[in-house]
């Protein structure tokens, strides 16, 4: 059975449009794990819009399951990842004008960089996890470059227009899994993933972890984060 680990930031997000203390991201996680949860996830940004270094902290203080930040691979980032030590780092690109994570990681353009990252954030005993499209191309060079794991961008099967675009962008995702096993990398999945389009990706048993935030955050606005996260975890568990 796939875990589900849950984002955090749109928390945040709420909490700085008034950039007061509440709502805060760490009472979140808390309730998360509570529901279940396997565990949580946090983008630091470069231009913190939403999670802060605090926040952080207090989440590798607080936090019981398993803490994944997502980050750029910056020298800044790293710095930071090496200080707090999170179970795991997640890297990904980052632009400072985009809304959200917009697509996988170039890892054959930048594979000297990414390779440098992936090294200092493993002698630092952090796993290693990449987030990459669902291509072959991308997913031989997270292995070449030393990833323990890569994270499936789903964002595009997400978006799919129609039944055909949906079905090529699943077979994009099953050709991908294949191959990353083959290459005995861990899989993770995520973005864009809701109460619905879930349960066609549920049945890949090699996903091990989906890592999911708006859809969950949305709707615990309405039936509260506890059975939000509940409702998520029965529906990767059938
Ligand atoms: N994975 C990565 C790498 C992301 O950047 C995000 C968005 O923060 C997610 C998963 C979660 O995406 P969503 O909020 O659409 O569920």
């Amino acid at each position: 059975m796939a875990r589900l680990s849950v984002n955090v930031d749109h928390v945040a997000t709420l909490r700085e449009a008034r950039r007061i203390s509440e709502p805060d991201p760490v009472t979140a996680a808390a309730i998360v794990e509570l529901a279940g949860a396997d565990g949580i996830i946090v983008h630091l940004r470069e231009d913190r819009r939403h999670i802060k270094d605090r926040d952080l902290r207090l989440l590798k203080q607080t936090v019981k399951s398993k803490l994944n930040l997502e980050m750029a691979s910056t020298e800044e980032m790293i710095r930071i990842a090496l200080e707090v030590k999170p179970d795991m780092a997640t890297l990904v690109p980052e632009k400072r004008e985009e809304l959200t994570t917009e697509g996988g990681l170039d890892v054959n353009m930048n594979r000297e960089i990414i390779k440098n990252s992936v090294a200092l954030l493993k002698d630092g005993e952090i796993v290693v996890s990449l987030f990459v499209d669902p291509d072959i191309d991308q997913i031989t060079a997270a292995h070449r470059v030393g990833a323990d794991y890569v994270e499936i961008h789903t964002g595009t099967f997400c978006d799919a227009k129609d039944r055909i675009e949906e079905e090529k962008e699943l077979d994009r995702i099953l050709t991908a899994v294949k191959m990353a096993g083959e290459l005995k990398l861990g899989i993770n999945a995520g973005h864009g993933l809701n109460y619905l389009n879930i349960k066609r990706l549920t049945g890949i048993n090699e996903i091990e972890e989906f890592s999911i935030g708006h859809s969950i955050i949305s709707r615990a606005l309405f039936v509260g984060l506890d059975q939000a996260v509940r409702e998520m975890i029965a529906l990767i568990n059938n």
